[in-house]
């Protein structure tokens, strides 16, 4: 009955870890989930406030396929403010969170056979997507800090590698990667004419002094090479409303404009007219919340460190740890799989498997539950495995 295109995905891992926790809370478990990738924050006040006037304005009908111009101009003057990066509204497409406008990279720009580099550990969907595009994933390990190693992305690459996908800060591992990394994968791909997507959805999630920055913004040149994502799921709490966009060079943008034409068409009129004074207001809402991650993100990765058996790299970004367990692989439990299923069981708290995202000797914790829940989480965990 189905394609073979559609046979090629496989499931969403995290949400395969929250259907777990699901079942075993329905059993009458407590069960803690550090698995699902949203801020456990509400919408900012301001946010909601212009969705309701858009409703109250019955803004209710089809707008363009790639956005509102106010929207798009918002964007453009965002990506100029935050992120250096000269564009114009022609060079943007508003699309239902940034896995759409990633899904429309690579079905407008990539051909069967196209090799597309990602690092691993990776995003669950850059590699189904790519499967989907018919392209070919090209795993490329970075280094036991997770940073990007520019000798092994120089050997990936063949006369079929189109893109890298670069991703920073990291989801699954928090890694930031530093100017001089970005400038390195920048050279590499000038000098072997590739395209760049640079996925920042969590930029404004950097700690102890991190910083972030967008290779768009390096140079003319490159800007003409890179197709930066991002979305305002994670910056302002708005994962269900699903605004994301693209800054691409125009030529791509116009393509995925139509794609999006003649696919989902626009993105909910009320939410791009909330994404507009989301992007036009202040930061205020964004900066206590990575206040909030950094304290937790700061408490769990001292006491991961202190259970035998596990290693924890300080994450600099985003809100995810990305421990390494493999340490505690034994008895009953060989892999990161077994390793979440035991401590679902066990202690009932649910983590993802890092081979979900290319790496078997980790686990994916999320810190988007509260320190308390967090300590008590933690403190399970340790318990389970002594
Ligand atoms: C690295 C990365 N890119 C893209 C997305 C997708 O974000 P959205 O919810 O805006 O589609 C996520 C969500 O988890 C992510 O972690």
């Amino acid at each position: 009955m189905l394609s073979e295109r559609v046979k090629r995905i496989a499931p969403s891992a995290t949400f395969a870890v929250k259907a777990k926790a699901q079942a075993l809370r329905a059993q009458g478990h407590d069960v803690l989930s550090f698995g699902l990738g949203q801020p456990d924050f509400d919408t900012p006040d301001l946010v909601k406030d212009a969705a309701k006037k858009a409703l109250d304005d019955g803004f209710t009908k089809y707008t363009a396929a790639a956005g509102i111009p106010e929207l798009k101009e918002a964007i453009a003057a965002k990506l100029k403010r935050d992120n250096s990066i000269d564009c114009e509204a022609s060079n943007i497409v508003v699309s239902n969170g940034a896995k759409h406008s990633l899904h429309n990279i690579f079905q407008a720009m990539i051909n069967p056979g196209d090799e597309v580099i990602l690092l691993s550990p990776y995003w669950v969907s850059y590699i189904e997507q790519v499967r989907l595009s018919e392209g070919k994933a090209v795993l490329v390990d970075c280094d036991k800090e997770f940073q990007p190693i520019a000798d092994s992305i120089k050997e990936a690459i063949t006369d079929k590698t189109k893109m890298i996908v670069v991703n920073s800060p990291n989801n699954p591992t928090g890694a930031v990667f530093g100017k001089q990394k970005l400038q390195e994968i920048a050279d590499i791909a000038l000098e072997n004419d590739l395209f760049i997507i640079s996925d920042e959805c969590y930029e404004h999630f950097v700690y102890e002094g991190a910083k972030h920055y967008s290779i768009a913004s390096f140079s003319e040149e490159l800007a003409a090479k890179t197709l930066t994502v991002n979305a305002l799921s994670k910056t302002y709490a708005m994962t269900g409303w699903r605004v994301g966009y693209v800054c691409a060079p125009k030529e791509a943008a116009k393509a995925m404009g139509s794609l999006q034409g003649q696919t989902t068409s626009n993105v909910n009129s009320i939410a791009q007219k909330a994404a507009v004074a989301a992007l036009n207001g202040p930061l205020d809402a964004v900066k206590e919340m990575a206040a909030t991650f950094d304290e937790r993100r700061k408490y769990a990765v001292e006491e991961f460190n202190k259970i035998p058996g596990i290693e924890c790299n300080e994450p600099l970004g985003a809100f995810y740890l990305f421990p390494y367990v493999d340490g505690c692989f034994k008895g009953g439990v060989g892999n990161s799989a077994e390793f979440c299923d035991f401590l679902l069981e066990k202690a009932h708290v649910g983590l993802v498997p890092g081979s979900a995202f290319g790496l078997d000797s980790c686990v994916r914790f999320s810190c988007a539950s509260s320190l308390d829940s967090i300590k008590e989480g933690i403190s399970r965990i340790a318990k389970a495995l002594s």
